[in-house]
């Protein structure tokens, strides 16, 4: 009896396990290799497996005031994202980010003080969502976005914030005197000026975050080769492209402590607005330590 094996594993051993020699010993664990049937599952898992437990891990160290805030979030389910579950709150990753940020800012501004707020690059509108549900004091926030995002970010805040819609204005990026004439307690950037040329980062830093007190940035620390992630290589002129945006254009090994450290220098010296700023605090993202928050305020 002890002889017989599950059909499961009768099918593993002679599909994977039929041929153990030198070949199979010099990479068995490499993406793509059989150990994906014994210790874990393939580096290149086509599922949602390291996606869910990684999002799972995360939430559930988070403190009971994380579960709080979040769950003043209200509506957080449009859109149809992934979620988990953890103390009666179904979290996704887009709003596991945004309370991230909205508990980074509280530690370390004093967030009644926040009347006006302007957001450079705010995506479908997760941050303008959170802040304006947790910090009451907000009187005004004001996204800056290209004009297709903007459309997105209209309909979606229409719809999962109505109460505060009215408080929201919207400005295209390619309309500069009306950008140019923005004065903020609050300038925010998140994964946005890696994206840009540098030269429209330097734009927004003189006309809008110089017109701010503060300025939270949440962006990467530097570039990566697509290879590092297991991605295909890009070609030249591809690669070219993305490496000539952003501040931050070093390609390092995300995976490399002593890389991520000194790439995390060169960003905190290259995003602060100037020298009448002074650094307040700063620490890496929870899930994706190569993106780093900082909290800049003018001296
Ligand atoms: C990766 S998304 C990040 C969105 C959002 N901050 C988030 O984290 O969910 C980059 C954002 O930058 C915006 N963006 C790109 N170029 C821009 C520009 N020149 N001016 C303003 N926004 C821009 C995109 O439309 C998008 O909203």
């Amino acid at each position: 009896m002890t002889r017989k094996s599950s059909e499961l594993w009768t099918s593993i051993t002679s599909s994977l396990f039929s041929k153990i020699d030198d070949t199979f010993l010099e990479d068995f664990r490499a993406p793509g290799g059989a150990n994906s049937r014994l210790a874990a599952w393939d580096p290149l898992d086509k599922s949602m497996r390291y996606y869910k437990f990684l999002l799972f891990n995360v939430a559930y160290h988070k403190p009971d005031d994380f579960f709080d805030a979040y769950r003043k979030l209200g509506n957080t389910g449009t859109g149809n994202p992934v979620t988990i579950s953890i103390a009666d709150c179904k979290i996704d990753i887009d709003y596991l980010f945004a309370v991230e940020e909205f508990m980074f800012l509280r530690q370390h501004i004093n967030l009644h003080e926040i009347k006006k707020v302007v957001e450079i690059g705010a995506g479908f509108g997760r941050t303008c969502h959170t802040l304006m549900r947790l910090v009451d004091s907000v009187e005004e926030y004001t996204i800056v976005d290209l004009p297709e995002v903007l459309k997105l970010s209209q309909a979606y805040l229409k719809l999962v914030a109505p109460d505060c819609f009215d408080r929201i204005t919207f400005i295209e990026n390619n309309d500069i005197d009306a950008w140019s004439a923005l004065q903020s307690d609050l300038a925010i950037n998140i994964d946005s000026f890696q994206e840009m040329p540098p030269e429209v980062i330097d734009e927004y830093v003189s006309k809008v975050i110089s017109a701010s007190t503060s300025f939270y940035c949440k962006n990467p620390t530097g570039k990566y080769k697509p290879e590092c992630v297991g991605l295909p290589a890009l070609t030249a002129a591809e690669l070219l492209d993305v490496y000539s945006l952003g501040y931050c254009q070093k390609v390092f090994d995300l995976f490399d402590e002593s890389e991520l450290s000194a790439a995390r220098e060169i960003y905190l010296r290259a995003y602060k607005p100037s020298r009448n700023w002074k650094l307040v605090a700063d620490e890496p993202m929870s899930m994706i330590p190569y993106t780093h928050h900082v909290l800049y305020v003018r001296d």
